[in-house]
């Protein structure tokens, strides 16, 4: 099985959740288990040997794909969350969205200076979200940092806001 089969199984859901958007819905392929198998194997592929010892993985799309492949590549998995989630003390980062500013949050010991870290999301639209993730990840000062997505709105340009030096993959592509 090749990315386009599993593109081809992604649900475009029009005007959700706002007029003018097509919302590009992975459960249709999530619940079929050869292509869940097939984007396991994919992303293994591509991280397995790069030494992560952390995949953090962003609310909530984010803790699908995340822990599953953390488990592939050894590595443990951290949640970044929404606010006011995470039960002990935390580092928080803001970003602005269509209406208004978000915030996200990981614990203040969920990394170290030792870590490796993959940075995982179901998608990237504007990019804004995992810029701050990004930001927040850079306060542990990790060895390294990785950056993925399943799905990749490149139209966008999302990938424009990061460093030229962060190494980011995503599988599929618009
Ligand atoms: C969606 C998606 C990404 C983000 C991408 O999450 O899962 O996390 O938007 O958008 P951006 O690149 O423009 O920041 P959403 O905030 O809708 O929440 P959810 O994952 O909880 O559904
Ligand atoms: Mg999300």
């Amino acid at each position: 099985m090749g990315v386009e089969i599993i593109k081809s199984k992604i649900r475009d859901v029009v005007d959700f959740p706002q007029k003018g958007i097509v919302f590009r819905d992975l459960t249709t392929v999530f619940k079929d288990a050869d292509c869940l198998r097939e984007l396991s194997d994919m992303l293994t592929a591509i991280y397995a040997e790069k030494g992560i010892t952390k995949v953090v993985g962003i609310e909530s799309r984010g803790f699908i794909m995340g822990p599953i492949l953390a488990t592939r590549i050894g590595a443990g998995f951290v949640p970044m969350r929404k606010p006011g989630k995470l039960p002990a003390e935390t580092w928080q980062e803001s970003y602005t969205k269509e209406y208004g500013v978000d915030v996200i949050e990981i614990h203040k010991d969920a990394l170290c200076e030792n870590d490796v870290v993959l940075l995982h999301d179901d998608l990237l639209a504007t990019g804004g979200t995992m810029l701050a993730a990004y930001n927040l990840v850079k306060r542990f000062n990790p060895k390294k940092v990785y950056v993925n997505f399943l799905v990749e709105l490149e139209f966008l340009k999302g990938r424009d806001l990061f460093p030229n030096d962060v190494e980011i993959e995503s599988l599929i592509k618009y």
